[in-house]
């Protein structure tokens, strides 16, 4: 904006270029690079240095942002409302407004669409539902396989690990075999406090107080000083780092790991088919 312009000027020039845009966009919520090979490999750029951080390389999902692969998304499945989203962020959550200091640089529209335009590329239908029984997958769940002692579905269950609620539509199918098979290749993110900005991973903690008692579970909140933990009977306790006696964090997962000697292919296919049934909280 050159200098000798009143700055009424510019709000004026910025007002009607903002409304001229905006009709624009309500005329016309269309991607124009829709199916287009060369906006998806800029796209795949832009994803990389603006997204990827959160939502995984491959948008397959990554520490703090949820699988964008899945061809049902919770918010945004039209390209014009994921437009909305990748504009104006989700408000409430970590998923930041475009332009915003949690997304990297800025992007124009163009880019905005090219970006959609990749992840239409990599989107991977859901294979029609799962051939297992979902209804035996149920009984594992809470029976045999104890997967409930930790876990809650619809409210019921543990809360030592993750809401299982719906999260066949948040996560893809090789993803939660291996979640199952090996838990602590790649831990899971959760744990979102609407006091958070971050959802944090699910690190076993294992403390020993002062006078000797031993807690093992998940941090729930950890800062220099002090540490909020979940235990595996489900207390909550915090500590003063300096008044434990020892305190080890961990990447090894809470969670067993399934062999396949433990809960068998068909088995697991009957739980994957009981967890594709539920509903998110
Ligand atoms: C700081 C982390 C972060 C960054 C950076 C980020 N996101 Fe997100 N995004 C999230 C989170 C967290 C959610 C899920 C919000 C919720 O539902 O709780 C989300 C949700 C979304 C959704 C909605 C998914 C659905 O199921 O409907 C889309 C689409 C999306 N992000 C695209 C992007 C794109 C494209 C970029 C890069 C331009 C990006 N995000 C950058 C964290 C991030
Ligand atoms: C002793 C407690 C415990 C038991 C038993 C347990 N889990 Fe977990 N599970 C956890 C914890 C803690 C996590 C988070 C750390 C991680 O990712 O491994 C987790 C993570 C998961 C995840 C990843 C969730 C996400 O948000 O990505 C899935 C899926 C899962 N468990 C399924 C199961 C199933 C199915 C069973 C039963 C066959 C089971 N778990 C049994 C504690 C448990």
């Amino acid at each position: 904006m050159p200098s000798h312009q009143s700055p009424g000027l510019a709000v004026l020039i910025l007002t009607v270029t903002l409304a001229v845009a905006m009709l624009a966009f309500a005329a016309d919520p269309r991607n124009p690079f829709a199916g287009k090979q060369r906006a998806a490999k800029a796209g795949e750029y832009e994803f990389r240095i603006n997204c990827a951080l959160c939502h995984g390389l491959g948008a397959r999902g990554g520490g703090r942002g949820p699988d964008l692969t899945t061809a049902r998304k919770r918010h945004a499945n039209t390209d014009a409302e994921m437009f909305q989203i990748i504009s104006n962020g989700i408000p409430g959550t970590a998923m930041p407004a475009n332009g915003t200091n949690g997304q990297g640089v800025g992007m124009t529209d163009d880019e905005i669409w090219q970006i959609i335009t990749y992840l239409r590329t990599i989107e991977v239908k859901r294979s029609a539902k799962a051939m297992g029984n979902a209804a035996h997958g149920r009984q594992l769940f809470y029976g045999d396989s104890n997967c409930s002692t930790c876990h809650m579905v619809n409210g019921k269950g543990g809360r030592i690990g993750p809401d299982l609620s719906g999260i066949a539509a948040r996560r893809r199918r090789d993803a939660l075999i291996e979640s199952i098979r090996k838990p602590s290749a790649r831990l899971a993110w959760g744990l979102t406090e609407p006091t958070k900005e971050f959802p944090q991973e699910y690190q076993t903690v294992t403390v020993v107080t002062s006078d000797g008692h031993q807690f093992k579970g998940v941090t729930l909140n950890e800062d220099s000083f002090s540490l909020q933990m979940i235990d595996t009977s489900e207390q909550i306790h915090l500590f003063e780092k300096d008044q434990l006696q020892s305190l080890k964090i961990s990447r090894e997962s809470l969670m067993p790991a399934y062999n396949p000697d433990i809960l068998s292919e068909h088995d697991l296919n009957d739980i994957l088919a009981y967890l594709e049934n539920t509903a998110a909280p």
